[in-house]
């Protein structure tokens, strides 16, 4: 079975894979004791591919600064069992509900109960999961009081549940360290060996906006600055990094803020095709330019 996201997140990059593909450096397959380090891991999706597509990484490092998603990862890893048997228990009780009333009721209950947050790391990650198939669009949004807020989904027969892939995924992560904190915390894991796949949350359209989807403070213009003097750090290190973000270029052609920040000679900047996959407005979820920046020629 295939390993993959256990969890449904915004900014999600299974869709972008290809592309991360064709970016990747050419000798990744030949190395031996390779390093990967993802900064800001998000549902791992490349993780979850790259480990799989190179099965000479000794050993990864992933760090993200959500507590939920980092605890959950270490769950998967360490308990697989333990969190598909109350997965399980959870799953049977909602397909045992007759009405959409008692299983919006159900999903309340268990929302407030997440919300408390006094629970084991493993209930919290098996309601995480649950709330993350029951709740609509299969979202992760908390509010500024790291409040879960999704509303109800209504889907009958979700997979709740899904054995296989929290198995696969648990037997990969064997090899991961599990960080949970700000993404400079792995610049220590920076060395020749060492490859980082660098997806930050993007910076916002508008110049207005002062939270992301992830109800943390936005990731703007001088977070953007800090994380490219992180790049910087990588490179003097003799690491190699790629870098995904979306292209100003969307809204506004003239918008060069990455072009002049990233213009070392150095650094090589793509920009490829990709799609928006979670946005509550459908008429905004066509295509859109993405930029791959890399300290290297692909
Ligand atoms: C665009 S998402 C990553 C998506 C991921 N590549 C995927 O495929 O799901 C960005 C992630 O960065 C995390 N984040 C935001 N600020 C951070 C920081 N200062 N340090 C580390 N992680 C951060 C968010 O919690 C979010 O999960």
């Amino acid at each position: 079975m295939k390993a993959k996201p256990f969890l449904k997140w915004a900014g999600g990059k299974g869709q972008l894979i290809p592309a991360v593909e064709a970016a990747l450096p050419g000798d990744l397959a030949g190395k031996e004791s390779l390093v990967y380090v993802e900064p800001f891991a998000g549902s791992g999706a490349v993780l979850f591919w790259f480990l799989q597509k190179f099965p000479n990484v000794q050993h990864a490092i992933i760090n993200d600064i959500n507590t939920d998603l980092a605890n959950a990862y270490r769950v998967v890893k360490e308990h697989p069992q333990l969190l598909i048997e109350t997965l399980q228990v959870i799953q049977d009780k909602y397909y045992g509900l007759k009405s959409e009333e008692d299983r919006r009721n159900f999903f309340l209950e268990k929302r407030e109960i997440f919300n408390s947050r006094a629970l084991s790391v493993l209930d919290k990650t098996a309601l995480l999961l649950f709330l993350n198939r029951t709740c609509f669009n299969g979202l992760y949004r908390v509010n500024s009081q790291n409040r879960f807020n999704v509303p109800f989904g209504k889907y009958s027969r979700p997979k709740i549940c899904d054995p296989e892939t929290i198995l696969a995924d648990s037997n990969i992560l064997q090899k991961v360290t599990i960080l949970n904190g700000d993404y400079r915390k792995t610049l220590e894991h920076a060395s020749g060996r060492a490859f980082f796949y660098i997806d930050p949350p993007y910076r916002p359209i508008s110049k207005t906006a002062s939270f992301n989807a992830y109800a943390q403070k936005v990731f703007g213009d001088d977070e953007q600055i800090a994380l490219k003097e992180f790049c910087d750090g990588l490179s003097a290190k003799g690491c190699r990094w790629l870098l995904s973000n979306s292209d100003p270029k969307n809204e506004n052609p003239k918008d060069n803020f990455f072009d002049d920040l990233y213009k070392d000679e150095s650094v090589y900047i793509k920009r490829v095709k990709a799609k928006r996959t979670i946005n509550a407005d459908a008429a905004k979820r066509g295509e859109i330019r993405e930029l791959l920046i890399s300290n290297y020629k692909s």
